[in-house]
């Protein structure tokens, strides 16, 4: 007999209470700063991704109990809006552009050429933690 598992209430771990604690008096000041509180979530979604080095579903969650949204509201945002980065980061975030102009000007071959020198791949982190490198578009 094949049993299959599925766990679907697999939530996201929430931030230390410190952190959370720490984090929701600044989301409370960028709040203000709005007059709607839904308007403040691009600016929230920065700040998760200025702790984490990315957007997690923990960050999702916070930003969603802050602004009264709901998770999948969160996540539709993050998941439109490129430079907010859903995996884990490297401390080097590098960005090479192959839009048209940009692969004329050799933006192309600056990215073969990451890659090799790195060894990883578009939206792969070096192996030490250091370096994500990413093909983007203006
Ligand atoms: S076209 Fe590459 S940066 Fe604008």
């Amino acid at each position: 007999m094949t049993e299959i598992l599925l766990n679907l209430t697999t939530r996201p771990i929430p931030f230390p209470p410190e952190a959370h604690d720490r984090l929701q008096v600044e989301a409370r000041e960028i709040i203000a700063r709005y007059p709607h509180p839904r308007s403040a979530l691009l600016p929230l979604l920065h700040l998760m991704q200025s702790v984490e080095g990315y957007v997690s579903g923990t960050g999702i969650e916070f930003c969603a109990e802050q602004l009264g949204l709901t998770d999948a509201e969160v996540t539709a945002v993050a998941t439109f809006y490129s430079m907010y980065r859903r995996t884990n980061t490297g401390d080097y975030h590098v960005g090479v552009c192959t839009n048209t102009l940009c692969a004329v000007m050799g933006g192309d071959q600056i990215l073969a050429d990451l890659k090799q020198h790195l060894g990883v791949e578009n939206g792969e982190t070096t192996a030490d933690g250091m370096v994500t490198l990413e093909h983007i578009e203006c």
